[in-house]
């Protein structure tokens, strides 16, 4: 089968921001107990943070990691988790039923942050707490020495403020499961209470108001309509979460996930414009899709009152893999619209690593987005596809083919498709009305014939990409593109 991409270098949606490739780590199941951080294992440092994690991480080169939940933030006293760890007390964790130790908290994750090579986005607990908890984290964290919160940092071994730029003011406030779940309008109110005084003590910051946990919430897009029109001068952003799922495993239409993806983003767009209209602002707000993934086969959420016990272990394979690749595709073409995204979560829960006391597992879903982290930079192009469809089932008929397309300052192309027909190979041919690509700078695909397949501690490679294959015609690239398959391209342009 043939297709045809054409791509305009002046044709985009502005510049991709790298924040997109954000991470998340909750304290929740073994994430960050025996993810980031198990003094016990052979590979971790004299700080107990292990090591082959961290290695692994920074391969995703993510700017920004979220934390500390999620559903757990919003019973969490953060000043629990700081000074001298034999002084910390644990205590139970409402959201997962399981026991929180607190001898990782604050100081240990921005450390961790830094040998990781990211950025903390921290979340502030509007479920149990309010503005003044915020404003005094915030006062931990970002103020010179000199009062009270900022004295207790350098106390603490850290004299120098954390600097923390982006700041999520609670977590689904919108869901009846999370603690302190109120209507609309009264998280409005808290989240506008305590911004005002986080910003009124750092405004350097930004703030990330909650949305809708789900597009499936009966109060979608109204909770994040009634929260911005009463936040629009504090906040930078609203959240959306999504999780994929396959319950009714039917692969054709579980792979046209893309096409509802790019649904939500459309109605938060919209959103956005209505409420800045109803305003007559001029100014912008974006999107923060800080919670987004496969999750659908693992969902027991009873920690039984252990520590660290064993939850959202959620296994990866290629189909679930193809469905990440369409949440950055969509992301990237949306890049007027998503600023701010993180793949929930980044180790043992729900997660694109696995571990054991002394080993490591990479699942399918890390390498579309170890692929395109490294790739995608600059503008994001318009793409004109000319491609078949298929059949989706309830979805109806799908486009074959999703892409995604940046060229940077350098003139480097980087061209991503997912094929999600389970059967044709499609040789796409990419070109440009006003450039010339003069030559393939790799082609790397993740592909398979069977959708289910997945990397296990006995078969750890499974599902790994390999070198694909292209030819350079005339300025044109013609990319195979095989059934079931992620595929990243790399050229080089010579502008007419
Ligand atoms: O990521 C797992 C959970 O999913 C988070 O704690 C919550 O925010 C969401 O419902």
């Amino acid at each position: 089968m043939q297709a045809s991409l054409t791509l305009d270098t002046l044709h985009h949606t502005g510049d991709v921001d790298p924040r997109i490739f954000g991470g998340f780590a909750e304290h929740l199941g073994r994430c960050i107990y025996e993810g980031i951080y198990d003094p016990a294992s052979p590979h971790a440092n004299e700080d107990g943070f292990r090591l082959d994690v961290i290695e692994a991480l920074k391969k995703l080169r993510m700017p920004i990691m979220r934390y500390p939940g999620g559903n757990f933030v919003s019973c969490y006293d953060w000043k629990e988790g700081i000074g001298p760890r034999d002084q910390r007390p644990a205590h139970p964790d409402f959201a997962w039923k399981s026991i929180e130790p607190n001898t990782f908290g604050t100081d240990e994750f921005m450390q961790w942050c830094k040998l990781a090579h990211t950025t903390p986005m921290m979340a502030i607990n509007l479920g149990t707490k309010g503005a003044e908890e915020a404003a005094a984290l915030l006062e931990y964290c970002n103020m010179p020495t000199g009062t009270y919160w900022a004295d207790r940092r350098a106390l603490n071994g850290q004299k120098e403020p954390y600097g923390v730029k982006l700041w999520c003011l609670g977590n689904e406030m919108d869901g009846p499961w999370q603690a302190g779940h109120v209507p609309a309008e009264e998280y409005a109110r808290r989240a506008d209470q305590a911004g005002k005084i986080m910003r009124g003590l750092d405004d350097t910051i930004e703030l990330v108001a909650c949305g809708s946990s789900g597009r499936g919430m009966s109060t979608y897009l109204n909770y994040d309509r009634v929260t911005l029109e009463y936040c629009w001068d504090s906040v930078s952003y609203v959240s959306a979460h999504r999780y994929s799922q396959n319950h009714r495993n039917d692969t054709a239409w579980f792979l046209a996930e893309g096409v509802e993806i790019e649904r939500v983003i459309e109605d938060y767009a919209g959103l956005f414009a209505y409420v800045r209209g109803m305003k007559r602002s001029n100014k912008r707000v974006y999107l923060s899709f800080d919670e987004w993934n496969v999750w659908y086969k693992n969902h027991e959420a009873d920690g039984k009152w252990q520590k660290a016990p064993h939850l959202l272990e959620e296994i990866y394979n290629l189909e679930d893999a193809l469905v990440c690749a369409q949440y950055l595709n969509a992301f990237i073409r949306r890049a007027d619209v998503v600023k701010v995204a993180c793949i929930a979560q980044i180790v043992n829960v729900i997660a694109p690593l696995l571990t054991t006391s002394t080993g490591l597992l990479v699942q399918a879903n890390y390498y579309p987005f170890q692929l395109m982290a490294e790739h995608c930079s600059g503008r994001s192009l318009v793409p004109a596809l000319d491609c078949p469809t298929y059949d989706a089932g309830e979805r109806g008929e799908a486009p074959t083919l999703d892409v995604s397309a940046t060229v940077n300052d350098e003139n480097t192309l980087a061209v991503f498709v997912v094929n999600r027909s389970q059967t044709e190979t499609i040789q796409l041919a990419v070109s440009f009305p006003d450039a010339s690509i003069t030559r393939i700078l790799g082609v790397d695909t993740l592909n398979g014939t069977d959708p289910k397949a997945a990397n296990s501690w006995e078969n750890p490679h499974a599902v790994i990409p390999r070198h694909g294959n292209a030819h350079l015609d005339g300025g044109v690239v013609t990319v195979e593109i095989p059934p079931l398959s992620f595929t990243a391209l790399r050229g080089k342009l010579e502008l007419r």
